[in-house]
C-alpha cells in the first residue's frame, strides 16, 4: 500500500478520538436531560464509546431505562443509569437524579442540557398554557439542570484546571462542562414556532451568562444549535413528510444533518481541543439558517 493507504488502515478515526480526547481510565460522568431523545442518546452513546460513564434522565420511566441499557452496549464495562420520572420543570425530581448519579458514578464531569418541547401552532392557536409549557420545559428546565449539577461540575473542574505552562488541562482530560442544546430558529424568526424561538433565545442567553460567571472556576458553557437533523422527533414534527424531499434538496449541503453530526461537535467541546472555547454557539446546520429567510 502507499503511505497514505498504511495510515489509513492503522489509524481508525475512533481510536484517534479515543487517545487524544478522553483516555479511557478517566471514568467521565456524562449527565444529560432528555437523554432518551434521538439526538440527544447520539450524543450520550459517542462520550459513552470513548471513555465515559453515563446518567440519563427523562420524563417516560420505560423508555428512558431501556436506552439507558442501549446506550451502554457502546463500550464493553460502560456505565449508563437510565432515570425515568424525571421533569425538567420539577427542581426535586431533577435534584434527586443528579444525586443519585453522583452517588453511584462519583460526581458530574459533562452536563448536556437537552430536555425540549415543541409543537407547531400558531400564536392565535397558542393558549397562554401551552406557551408557558415550552418556555418551562426549555428554559426553567435547563436553568434547573444547570443548578442541579452546577456544584459537581464546578467541583470537576477544580480536578481539571488548565496547567499555564503547558496550556492543557490535567493528564486526567478535561471536565467541567456544560452543553445546552438550543436551535437556530429564533435567529430569523419562523411562523408557527413563536413558543419556541423564544425560549431558545432565552437557553442561548443562560449559557452566555454561564460562560462568564463560572468561566473564572473553570467552567465552560456553550450552545449547541443543530439544523434540521433526519430521523429526529424535531424534524417529524416540523416537516410534513410530502415535503421532505422537497426541503432537504433546499439544504446548502443538499442533505438534512445525522445525529453523528452532533455528537461530533459534542466531543469536541468536551474535548481537549475544545478548552478554550467557551460562551459559544456552535451551529452544527450546513448553514441551513442562512436560507430559511430566504425560503
Ligand atoms: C397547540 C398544544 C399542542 C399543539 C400541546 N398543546 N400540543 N397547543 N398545538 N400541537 C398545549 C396543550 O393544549 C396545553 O395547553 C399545553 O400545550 C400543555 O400541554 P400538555 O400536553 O398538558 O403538556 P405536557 O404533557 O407537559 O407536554 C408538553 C408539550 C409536549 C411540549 C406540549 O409536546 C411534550 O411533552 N413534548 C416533549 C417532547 C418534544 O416536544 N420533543 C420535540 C423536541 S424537538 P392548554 O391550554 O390546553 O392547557 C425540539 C426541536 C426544537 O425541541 C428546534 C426546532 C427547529
Amino acid at each position: 500500500p502507499t503511505p497514505s493507504q498504511a495510515l489509513g488502515i492503522f489509524l481508525d478515526i475512533d481510536k484517534l478520538l479515543f487517545l487524544f480526547f478522553i483516555p479511557s481510565p478517566d471514568n467521565k460522568v456524562v449527565f444529560c436531560t432528555g437523554g432518551a431523545g434521538t439526538i440527544c442518546s447520539a450524543q450520550v452513546r459517542a462520550l459513552v464509546h470513548l471513555g465515559a460513564n453515563a446518567c440519563i434522565v427523562g420524563r417516560n420511566v420505560e423508555k428512558t431505562e431501556r436506552m439507558a441499557k442501549d446506550i451502554a452496549t457502546a463500550r464493553p464495562g460502560a456505565k449508563v443509569i437510565g432515570i425515568g420520572a424525571v421533569d425538567v420543570r420539577k427542581f426535586d425530581t431533577l435534584q434527586a437524579a443528579v444525586e443519585r448519579c453522583v452517588k453511584e458514578l462519583g460526581g458530574i464531569d459533562f452536563v448536556i442540557a437537552g430536555a425540549a418541547g415543541n409543537f407547531l401552532a400558531s400564536i392565535n392557536q397558542l393558549s397562554v398554557n401551552a406557551f408557558k409549557s415550552v418556555m418551562d420545559i426549555d428554559v426553567l428546565g435547563s436553568y434547573n439542570t444547570l443548578k442541579a449539577t452546577i456544584p459537581y461540575l464546578t467541583e470537576s473542574a477544580a480536578k481539571h484546571r488548565v496547567d499555564p505552562k503547558s496550556l492543557r488541562q490535567s493528564q486526567q482530560g478535561t471536565g467541567g462542562r456544560i452543553i445546552f442544546v438550543s436551535a437556530t430558529i429564533h435567529y430569523t424568526g419562523i411562523p408557527f414556532q413563536t413558543h419556541v424561538s423564544v425560549a431558545k433565545a432565552g437557553v442561548d442567553a443562560l449559557s452566555n451568562n454561564v460562560a462568564l460567571e463560572f468561566g473564572p472556576l473553570g467552567v465552560t458553557s456553550n450552545v449547541i444549535a443543530p439544523g434540521p437533523i433526519a430521523n429526529t422527533e424535531g424534524v417529524e414534527r416540523l416537516v410534513p413528510s410530502t415535503e421532505k424531499e422537497k426541503a432537504t434538496k433546499k439544504q446548502p449541503l443538499g442533505r438534512f444533518g445525522s445525529v453523528r453530526d452532533i455528537a461530533d461537535a459534542t466531543v469536541y467541546l468536551f474535548s481537549e481541543a475544545g478548552s478554550y472555547v467557551n460562551g459559544q454557539t456552535l451551529v452544527v446546520d450546513g448553514a441551513s439558517w442562512r436560507i430559511s429567510s430566504s425560503s
